[in-house]
């Protein structure tokens, strides 16, 4: 087995130099999660990021999530431990695809998804989380037609939460959607006793037979306040690590080795260390397109 101890101790000594704080999402690879000052949702890490004294903020996720760091902390240096991180999802629409969609409904809000760039959230009305997006929906008066974008599984959970009528975009998932049903009954089969315990990016198949649907740090606490002793986790697969670690007289089993993101992969500590040491992958907007950007975060924090 790998000692990622050395490294670890490289990458806190740097950021305690450099004044930085290190923060992942519930995604990244374990040893990141190990060397990281604060492990979260996406919703948890947008307000840390907001909420820091630190000089540098480096940003152990996907591209998208450290924008929105910045959109949050423009005074603040954020960089991103390697660049390349996308989320494919974000990716699915484009802030052309928005202007398109608010001519073909003239008046309706739109609601995005964090996972979006900071392009497309500066034409957007408001931005949500999956730890929020039901909430948000709710708030909206009743008469107001809404586009919700992009992703539309996130979406279809949001409808049977609210009884609301979203015009949606066809986004996914691509980690999500390799999570079947099949799997879940299969995984379900073999462990009996296991509750299941989904997100919402989930196909709606599997959101169907859920025991609960959560964000990433949602099913952190679901799965921490359960009596239930064995879980089926239908996300991707880094979480179970945290989950085994906070709850360690616990099982958590994944219905698929195909639940992983390859994005969220992609950062390593040495690609960490080398970030942090070179300050390098620094992530700057347009400032028209982060006060824009900005104006929607901060309807959503206004919403809930
Ligand atoms: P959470 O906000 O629930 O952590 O989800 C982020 C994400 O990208 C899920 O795929
Ligand atoms: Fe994007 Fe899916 Fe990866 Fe989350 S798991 S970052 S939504 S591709």
């Amino acid at each position: 087995m790998v000692d990622y101890g050395p490294m670890q101790a490289e990458l806190r000594e740097l950021a305690l130099k450099k004044d930085a704080i290190i923060i992942a999402h519930n995604y990244q690879r374990p040893e990141v999660q190990d060397a990281a000052d604060f492990v979260g949702d996406s919703l948890e890490l947008s307000r840390m990021a907001a909420g820091t004294d630190a000089k540098i903020i480096l940003f152990c996720g996907v591209h998208f999530m450290a924008e929105t760091a910045h959109i949050l902390s423009p005074d603040k240096k954020v960089l991103i431990a390697e660049i390349k991180a996308g989320c494919p999802m974000a990716d699915m629409i484009s802030a052309a695809d928005v202007a398109r969609l608010r001519d073909e409904h003239p008046g309706a809000l739109v609601v995005a998804y964090v996972n979006t760039s900071a392009a497309v959230k500066a034409e957007t009305d408001i931005c949500c989380t999956s730890a929020n997006a039901a909430k948000v929906v709710s708030k909206i008066p009743e008469d107001r037609e809404i586009i919700f974008i992009p992703d539309r599984n996130l979406g279809l959970y949001v409808e049977k939460m609210t009884g609301r009528r979203l015009i949606m975009w066809e986004g996914y998932c691509p980690t999500h959607e390799y999570i079947t049903a099949e799997d879940v009954l299969g995984s379900k089969k073999e462990h009996p006793a296991a509750l299941v315990v989904g997100h919402p990016e989930c196909l709606p198949e599997v959101q169907n037979i859920a025991d609960a649907i959560e964000s990433t740090s949602g099913m952190l606490r679901y799965c921490k306040a359960s009596d239930a002793k064995e879980f089926i986790i239908a996300t991707e697969m880094g979480l179970n690590y945290r989950l085994k670690k906070e709850n360690p007289d616990k099982e958590f089993y994944s219905p698929t080795k195909k639940a992983i993101c390859p994005n969220m992969k992609m950062t390593t500590l040495s690609k960490a260390i080398k970030t942090l040491r070179e300050d390098r992958y620094e992530i700057r907007l347009p400032e028209d397109i982060r006060a824009r950007a900005l104006a929607a975060v901060e309807a959503m924090v206004s919403y809930i």
